[in-house]
């Protein structure tokens, strides 16, 4: 018998298309542009952010759009013709013969999409952070690898692509600033907000606001949370603990990433956090936090530090001024340092010994491939997903995990040991009770 899309899923069938694609590029029935090899892909989110991954979705079967806010609706509908809309994004994860999500909303709400998603077979692009609480990254991580290999994932580090990520990576590992020690990166971002604002107007026709709080606990409306422009509304919401993780979810995301990308660290052991006086409202601009990690199969154990809205790691000579930098990492070697930002680098050989003999480069036919099209790679993942993408959930969750780590320590306000197995702190048990956070009732992360 042959194999027809009624004999196959419709899922098994368009990646079965896509396979084919490779090998067969004479026959249109199996094109990439052919209608059985299109995803059938909901985008949660429609403006903001959202609006950025327009074009690379655009030749995809946009089936379903669903946001909070009805009024982004017609020129998303302008864009992507015939899609159902939602207002809630727990319908819309089950609309029919769904592929894939991508998951533009509010910090608040992106474990929660991205479990129930998996939990739905769908392939996620979620935007950064993945998570906000150390449970919340460890539970999507959890169902995460129970579809490893089967599902692409991918979040919204989109800087990952650029080639200074790879380069980083073999330099560090190549040896040429030495055995790493420690790594840090910072960035000087500033939002500063005393409190959660108090209850002002009521939410404009079209807008629901009871779905935007979603899991987080009841405040009262204020314009103010959504006063910014398309992409940077994030800004008016993301430092209050209830909607985000301030600066370590937001440009912390992007910066560790630099970091993370060659480090190869899992969980931390510890972590130690300080900064300015804890707002029980507000996330702290400055603060600085340190995570102590195992020696791997390439290097002995390190360090990584993660610095906001002030504080900065010590320059290794008066002549480098690390504040010229907005958002930063350095790499501490036995023989040298790195600096770098998201798209350049450089080298100081430090000390004596430090003649460069040990640093054996590779040779450019060694060079780690490059990433391409950051979204791109999730959408050709899609098809194939043994394919791996640069920042899947199970590289994510491990980084938001540490980074969100820190904002335990602070909040206990010292340092704690950190058990990866457990999920929980064998020395500071009231460190505990910050690992996850309350839900209103009627929300769930298992869903
Ligand atoms: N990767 C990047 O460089 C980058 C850049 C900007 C923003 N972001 C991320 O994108 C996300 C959105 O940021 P933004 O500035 O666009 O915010 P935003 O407040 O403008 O929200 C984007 C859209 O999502 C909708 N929305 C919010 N909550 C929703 C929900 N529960 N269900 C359905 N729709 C919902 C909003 O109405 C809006 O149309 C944030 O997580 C932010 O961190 C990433």
């Amino acid at each position: 018998m042959m194999n027809t899309p009624t004999a196959l899923s419709r899922r098994k069938f368009v990646g079965a298309a896509g396979l084919v694609a490779g090998r067969m590029i004479t026959r249109p029935l199996f094109g990439q542009d052919a209608p059985s090899n299109k995803l059938n892909l909901a985008l949660i989110g429609v403006w903001g952010r959202g609006l950025a991954h327009y074009d690379s979705i655009s030749a995809e079967n946009v089936v379903a759009l669903c946001d909070v806010n009805e009024k982004r609706f017609p020129d998303a509908l302008k864009r992507f013709p015939g899609a159902t809309t939602y207002v809630d994004w727990r319908k819309c994860l089950d609309h029919k013969d769904l592929d894939a999500v991508v998951i533009c909303t509010t910090d608040h709400t992106h474990a929660f999409i991205a479990n129930w998603a998996l939990k739905r077979d769908l392939h996620i692009y979620c935007e950064k952070p993945l998570a906000i609480t150390v449970n919340e990254a460890r539970t999507v991580r959890a169902t995460w690898e129970t579809k490893k290999g089967k599902l692409a994932t991918q979040v919204g580090m989109q800087r990952h692509a650029h080639a200074n990520f790879n380069r980083l990576r073999e330099l560090v590992q190549d040896g040429a600033i030495g055995d790493l020690k420690a790594a840090y990166a910072w960035g000087n971002r500033q939002i500063r907000r005393p409190g959660y604002l108090p209850g002002e107007g009521e939410p404009p026709a079209g807008f629901n606001y009871d779905l935007w709080l979603g899991p987080a606990p009841f405040h009262p409306y204020n314009p103010g949370y959504f006063s910014g422009g398309a992409g940077a509304n994030c800004l008016s919401w993301n430092m209050f603990w209830d909607f985000g993780a301030g600066q370590i979810g937001d440009m912390g995301s992007h910066t560790m990433d630099i970091v993370w990308n060659v480090v190869d660290a899992k969980l931390p052991t510890s972590a130690e956090a300080k900064g300015e006086a804890m707002n029980s409202d507000v996330t702290p601009v400055e603060c600085e936090s340190r995570f102590e990690h195992p020696a791997n199969d390439w290097r002995g154990p390190i360090t990584v530090s993660w610095y906001q809205g002030g504080p900065m790691p010590r320059a290794p000579k008066p002549f480098i001024d690390l504040t010229k930098i907005g958002h930063g990492a350095m790499f501490t070697g036995s023989k040298g340092f790195i600096i770098a930002d998201f798209e350049s680098r450089m080298i100081l050989p430090f000390g004596d010994e430090a003649d460069m003999t040990y640093y054996k480069p590779r040779s450019k036919d060694k060079l780690l491939p490059p990433v391409g099209h950051f979204q791109k790679q999730w959408l050709d993942a899609c098809r194939n997903p043994s394919m791996k993408t640069a920042c899947d959930f199970g590289y994510s969750a491990d980084m938001i995990e540490q980074m969100l780590l820190g904002l335990v320590s602070y909040r206990v306000g010292k340092k704690i040991q950190y058990d990866p197995k457990t999920g929980t702190s064998p020395d500071t048990p009231e460190a505990n009770a910050f690992m996850g956070k309350q839900y209103r009732e009627g929300w769930s992360l298992d869903g």
